[in-house]
């Protein structure tokens, strides 16, 4: 039987829309740092993300090929080296910053134009814009030149290229929620079953978190 004081919580959890208890929703965005695709993806998930931050887990999972010839990164990057310091640079904020420090940062180095990503000095001013220094926490991350080619960089970047990999993931950007493949962008949308305004994004995440949590 219930209590008086867990149905006045479960009122308010359901009058907030989500509450801690329940199990968040997944989306996770395959991309390349430098990829037009990538950031046409960000900039509508931009969007959605104010209605979405509630009830989803938002993660970036990064597209590269392993290549043993590549003596700094070991993988390749699609547009070029400067794609693999981009990815790495988000890859380490994922992993030691917060999820808002690596939304801004993406969205402070998109604005920069895709092939200022990854760049010494947009990384500068992006950190600061996103409230962090490199300095702090991911010096070892990213290396002294802040283009991540260390050891904790190139596995980080390995592990990613492989996790797309075993999620199916061909095409940056791949819109992913609780690991289905929901939405590619490349050139155009494309296989968008349930749409890819941010309003489709929107009603997605929520039909995900009424059926997972059973509202
Ligand atoms: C690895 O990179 C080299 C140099 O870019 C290229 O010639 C080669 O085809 C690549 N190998 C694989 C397996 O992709
Ligand atoms: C999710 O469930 C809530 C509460 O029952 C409901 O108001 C809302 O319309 C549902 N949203 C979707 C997209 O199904």
């Amino acid at each position: 039987m219930r209590t008086p004081s867990l149905i006045s919580f479960t009122l308010f959890a359901s009058f907030v829309g989500a509450s801690f208890f329940d199990q968040k929703v997944a989306v996770t965005l395959g991309v390349m740092s430098r990829c037009p695709d990538a950031l046409a993806c960000e900039a509508v998930w931009n969007d959605a993300l104010p209605s979405v931050k509630d009830k989803a887990d938002i993660s970036l999972t990064f597209l590269a090929t392993p290549n043993a010839s590549d003596t700094d990164y070991g993988v390749v990057c699609k547009h070029g080296p400067g794609e693999c310091g981009g990815n790495i640079q988000q890859l380490c904020i994922q992993k030691h910053g917060t999820f808002d420090q690596l939304w801004q940062y993406v969205q402070c180095s998109n604005f920069e134009g895709k092939d200022q990503v990854g760049l010494r000095d947009v990384a500068q001013r992006c950190a600061t814009t996103a409230g962090f220094a490199w300095e702090d926490e991911l010096a070892d991350c990213v290396g002294e030149d802040l283009q991540g080619k260390t050891d904790e960089g190139r596995q980080l970047l390995a592990e990613s290229a492989a996790a797309s990999k075993k999620l199916n993931i061909v095409n940056s950007c791949t819109v992913l929620i609780n690991e289905k493949i929901i939405c590619v962008r490349d050139g155009t949308w494309k296989t968008c079953e349930g749409g890819h305004e941010a309003s489709d994004f929107i009603r997605q995440v929520n039909e995900e978190y009424n059926r997972t949590n059973d509202l």
